[in-house]
């Protein structure tokens, strides 16, 4: 099933510094206490644009997301520059979907203003929680006010705004969440990131609770706040429409959909990942994840990639599973079958519908709220 010119195609810009590291995130991002060379850096992603120009021609736009990182710390006009770039490089359809994922402190909010006179038109505001104990637990350098009051200049700002939370934290009880999700829901307007904590290898956290110094809710207890989150959504019409992102019919993000739709993107900075397909092949390029060292080598080589690998059909099918999974509406089995080249066997889908853990409507297999408990495993059992 090769890629046609009309499928979704979109541009990931990745901004890989943060004021603060915050102690459970292994996302790929640096602090630099002695300042960054932001004109180096447009410079370079300027560069790094042309290099995907070259690679993935005649292509609409149809998203661009930056993402972090903390690209609130990009200033305005280096957000303006790479924006207007992009659209002399390719066609961008009209009404594309642009984010920006801003940090809540009221420096960054300052520049929103300047995000959306760039042509920014959804912002997607890290909140993690609503009281300040938590947020200091969390590492944070925004209090809850403040983050409300961010969230108020987006709306102010932007049509679109969605905002994260993290919930199963430290000491949280399931009547806590409650309480904290309705005043989030209040808050809310067409789209909610909610994430469960996770703890990271290598991070800060991790050491913690390694330690037995961090104690965060078990299995059941994160289980019955997931369960929690579906039903408070489900009733405020912010159904979830990805394991951890809820909302409104038609306010999905369009940019995170095309990931778990398995279409191409490009990306671009320091940590950025992309998949292009090219010559009816379909390949996945990482870049640098060292600021520095990614700065360096687009200057000599014009692009800052540190691996590009071909995947062979099987692996393009089973990562389309892996993400379509995620998806509410589920995978579609035909397109599997035309990807790999073989069908997902019958008896095998049988036996987990059996189990309560997939459901199908004609060629669309979805994991049911069970499933999606233990997609890992369900992913595993239906690539194999
Ligand atoms: C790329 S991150 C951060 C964006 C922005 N820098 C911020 O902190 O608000 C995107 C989101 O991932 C979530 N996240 C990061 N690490 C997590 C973890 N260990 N467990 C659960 N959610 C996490 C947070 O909700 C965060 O807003
Ligand atoms: S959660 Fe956001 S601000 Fe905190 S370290 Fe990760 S990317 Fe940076």
């Amino acid at each position: 099933m090769p890629m046609t010119r009309d499928d979704p195609f979109g541009i990931y810009v990745h901004w890989p510094f943060c004021k603060a590291k915050c102690p459970y995130c292994d996302f790929s991002s640096h602090v630099r206490h002695g300042g960054i060379d932001e004109e180096r850096f447009l410079a370079a992603y300027l560069t790094e644009l042309r290099h995907f120009a070259g690679r993935a021609p005649g292509r609409t736009v149809t998203s661009i997301f930056f993402g972090g990182g903390t690209p609130s710390l990009m200033h305005p006009r280096t957000v303006a520059a790479i924006l207007d770039a992009i659209a002399g490089h390719w066609g961008v359809s009209e009404g594309a979907e642009i984010t920006l994922e801003a940090n809540p402190t009221s420096v960054e909010a300052e520049n929103f203003a300047g995000y959306a006179a760039a042509g920014v038109n959804r912002l997607s505001l890290g909140i993690q929680a609503l009281d300040d104990s938590s947020l200091k637990a969390l590492g944070r350098q925004h209090t809850a006010d403040e983050a409300l009051a961010a969230l108020d200049l987006a709306k102010q700002n932007f049509d679109r705004v969605s905002f994260d939370l993290i919930y199963a934290r430290e000491g949280q009880t399931l009547s806590d969440w409650k309480d904290e999700l309705a005043r989030a829901l209040e808050h809310a307007t067409d789209h909610l990131s909610l994430y469960q904590l996770t703890i990271e290898d290598g991070t800060p956290f991790a050491a913690r609770h390694e330690a037995g110094h961090l104690r965060v809710p078990d299995n059941d207890k994160a289980s019955a706040m997931y369960a929690l989150t579906q039903e408070l959504c489900d009733t405020a019409g912010l159904p979830a429409y990805e394991i951890s992102n809820h909302a409104r019919p038609g306010s999905e993000s369009r940019h995170n959909l095309l990931y778990w739709r398995g279409h191409d993107y490009a990306g671009i900075g320091a940590g950025a990942h992309a998949r292009i397909s090219e010559g009816g092949t379909k390949r996945a390029l990482s870049m640098l994840k060292s600021p520095e060292d990614w700065l360096a080598q687009v200057k000599t080589a014009g692009h800052g990639l540190s691996s590009e690998e071909p995947l062979s059909a099987q692996e393009v099918a089973d990562e389309y599973l892996l993400m379509a999974l995620r998806l509410a509406e589920g995978m579609d089995l035909a397109r599997f079958t035309a990807l790999s080249g073989h069908a997902i066997d019958e008896t095998h889908l049988a036996a987990l519908a059996g189990d309560g853990l997939v459901a199908r409507n004609g060629e669309r297999l979805m994991a049911t709220r069970s499933g999606r408990l233990v997609l890992e495993r369900l992913i595993l059992e239906l690539a194999a």
